[in-house]
């Protein structure tokens, strides 16, 4: 079985270039589904659920050409807008044509994305969107079929800020026939990049970044290039690493605005954090930590609170940390599966219900670790480069869904990390 294996105790150091992000790729890739014209997306990262997403997209009929990050969605052939259940099921994103095909075609037919390890996760805020604005649904065979032959702009209010939902809303009414109001949406850096490309293919949507979005319909979209922008959550996963092994290094290609709320706490932690060049093009950040940690409590939140996505990592760095830290989860109703896996290297986590209590322990021990989820096997990295002894982290495929050449990326920084095929 594959598995990365380990070796702890390196300080990182040197300079990593993060990609791009995985969260603004796979919305951008299913907004191609809004036109025949070419579509060019670039800095876009080589990983799994990437692979899932141009395999649908071929499959709805798209040509997709790849070449170093860069994607060119082209029109291969007619088909019918079904996303059947062996696609779907490779990755719950998918849940993103149903948008843009129900304002294309006037119907669509995917595969319900069932819950996944960290929660149930629901569509029904997405549905209840598309039903606003005109369509019709039905489920059967474990698959939600949409009709609104002409889809039209409407007042629309979201219970809870979904960033999925807010995607799929702005991908259907972008093609919708007037004005669509949307409030209280995600305001997440992936939803202005998406409004951004939309906007670049002749949509006209404002708002974006803020709690309400407003759209006005067109008839017709075009082709555009655009750039993906660049992936905070491996970003962040870099700096608490860095901070982890009590380290310095540098990222390159990301953007500190994305990421205050860790970095804030980075820095109340005691780790020292530089912005090199803020806002132009060869943006840097620095991250250095010369003296002991202090813990710092953290509670997830919608951005530009700290990022659920960010969580497991945060609990892995903290393990170490004297004192107690409490880490509150808001977003996920069972996201702390990575716990018990510390555990096993030696950390003192106790859990009830949404809260987990971190004793800080002066070392971690490697383990034989298993991967539950993307965030939590990043988890496991940072947990395993901190760690004395030898570390193997099981079920790799949830990290290659989501992190670019990560052993390189950590071997380039010193870490003694392989793969075993
Ligand atoms: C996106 O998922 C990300 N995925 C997730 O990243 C991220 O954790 C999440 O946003 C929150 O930031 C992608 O962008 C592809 P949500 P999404 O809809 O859109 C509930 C990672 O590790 N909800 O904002 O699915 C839901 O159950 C992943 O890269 C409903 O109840 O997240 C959850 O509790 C994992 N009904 C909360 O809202 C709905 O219709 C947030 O979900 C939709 C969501």
């Amino acid at each position: 079985m594959k598995k990365l294996i380990l070796e702890g105790g390196t300080r990182l150091r040197g300079t990593v270039k993060i990609s791009g992000s995985k969260n603004s790729a796979l919305p951008c890739l299913f907004a191609t589904l809004l036109t025949d014209e070419k579509c060019v997306l670039e800095n876009v990262p080589n990983l799994m659920d990437i692979d899932s997403s141009c395999l649908l997209l071929e499959h709805l009929g798209k040509k997709i050409i790849r070449e170093n990050g860069k994607i060119t969605v082209l029109h291969g052939r007619k088909t019918d807008p079904v996303a059947p259940y062996n696609l779907v099921s490779r990755m719950r994103a998918s849940a993103l044509v149903l948008g843009p095909l129900l304002s294309r075609y006037g119907s669509v037919a995917a595969s319900l994305p069932g819950g996944c390890a960290i929660g149930n996760r629901p569509i029904d805020i997405h549905l209840d969107g598309l039903k606003a604005l005109g369509a019709r649904s039905k489920f059967s065979q474990g698959m939600v079929r949409l009709k609104g032959i002409k889809l039209s702009g409407s007042m629309i209010h979201l219970k809870f800020p979904s960033v999925g939902a807010t995607e799929n809303l702005l991908m259907a009414a972008v093609l919708a026939r007037g004005k669509t109001v949307i409030h209280n949406v995600a305001r997440e850096p992936e939803i202005v990049d998406l409004a951004d490309l939309l906007n670049k293919m002749g949509a006209n949507i404002q708002g974006a970044g803020s709690k309400t979005i407003t759209i006005i319909g067109k008839t017709s979209l075009h082709g555009t290039v655009h750039k993906v922008i660049p992936d905070r959550i491996e970003a962040a996963t870099y700096l608490i690493a860095a901070a982890a092994t009590r380290g310095k290094i540098e990222l390159e290609g990301t953007c500190a605005d994305h990421l205050h709320s860790v970095m804030d706490a980075l820095s109340k932690a005691g780790a020292i954090l530089q912005v090199l060049n803020p806002g132009g093009s060869d943006e840097k950040i620095s991250c250095e930590v010369k003296k002991p940690l202090k813990p710092v409590n953290i509670i997830t939140e919608v951005f530009p609170g700290f990022p659920t996505d960010v969580q497991a990592q945060w609990m892995a760095l903290m393990c170490t940390v004297k004192g107690k830290t409490l880490i509150k989860e808001t977003i996920f109703e069972n996201r702390f599966l990575h716990a018990a896996e510390l555990r096993r290297m030696g950390a003192q986590i106790e859990i009830s219900g949404r809260q987990a209590v971190i004793t800080g322990v002066s070392k971690l021990s490697g383990a034989d670790v298993m991967v539950s989820d993307l965030r939590a096997g990043a988890a496991m990295i940072v947990a395993g480069l901190m760690a004395r002894g030898r570390t193997g982290v099981n079920r790799i495929y949830h990290l290659d869904r989501g992190y670019e050449d990560m052993e390189i990326k950590f071997s380039k920084l010193g870490a003694d990390i392989r793969r075993r095929k």
